[in-house]
């Protein structure tokens, strides 16, 4: 039976929820079974091994902040820009109806900063044996202090609790954000696109993406960065994009 927190969500096949676990995407990666025309979330109170994006770890042995990871068919792999963008903005949204003054922004390819430091950060994976079932983890940093946090992490992290003193509900802020990423992953992608482009983190700043060096204009609507380097303009399909200038 699904908590009561996902009543009238018919999409939300199943629901499991655990007080410890290594990693909510590890465990939606290689789980046996598979959603049918919805979607399956994964909870963790606390996560021993979070997973990062580039093999890098992710910090959440912690309660209090949301690690959460979403099992979902898709149709074309290719497209998977259209679930990072829909959660991103999801995430972006439900954040502002608690705390509608938050300086919110994306950082390409999908980390959310709270004006300058990062508060979510998401990760995207293909299931083990079915390539065509996605995964896609949120770990969004909420009713927890900042000396939870590991010490290289203080000056460039932050929680809503850090940043507002206010302890808000991690269940009712999943359903809110589950309830936009279903709606905005259907929507009109351009219309998605218009928003996410307005929300990016420091357009127009020099920044390098691995071996690439100039100034970030703008993201594709397939996600790529668009990089313009004394040789031209250059597409940037993933990396990690760093700030040049303060
Ligand atoms: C990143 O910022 O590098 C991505 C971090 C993604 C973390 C989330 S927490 C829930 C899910 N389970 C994991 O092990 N990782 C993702």
């Amino acid at each position: 039976m699904l908590p009561s927190v996902f009543s009238g969500f018919p999409f939300v096949e199943r629901f499991y929820s655990y007080t410890d676990l290594a990693s909510t995407n590890e465990k939606a990666c290689s789980f046996s079974t598979l959603p049918e025309n919805g979607i399956f979330v994964f909870q963790a109170d606390r996560q021993n091994q979070g997973k990062g994006r580039r093999g890098k770890a992710f910090f959440s042995d912690v309660e209090g902040g949301l690690w959460v990871s979403i099992l979902t068919r898709i149709d074309d792999i290719s497209k998977h820009f259209i679930h990072n963008r829909a959660i991103s903005l999801a995430i972006i949204l439900s954040l502002k109806q608690h705390f509608p003054k938050a300086p919110l922004n994306i950082k390409w390819p999908n980390d959310i900063y709270w004006g300058d430091r990062k508060i979510c950060g998401i990760l995207l994976e293909t299931h083990t044996l079915e390539p065509q079932t996605l995964v896609i983890g949120i770990g969004l940093n909420i009713n927890f202090h900042l000396d939870n946090f590991p010490h290289e992490l203080h000056t460039i992290a932050t929680s809503t609790l850090h940043e507002t003193g206010k302890q808000i509900s991690l269940t009712r802020l999943l359903r809110i954000i589950i309830e936009h990423y279903m709606e905005y992953k259907e929507a009109d992608q351009f219309k998605m696109h218009d928003l996410y482009s307005t929300l990016l983190y420091r357009k127009g700043s020099r920044v390098s993406i691995d071996k690439f060096k100039g100034i970030f204009q703008a993201v594709g609507i397939d996600g790529h960065a668009l990089i313009n380097t004394p040789t031209g303009l250059q597409q940037v399909v993933s990396g990690t994009m760093r700030f040049l200038d303060k």
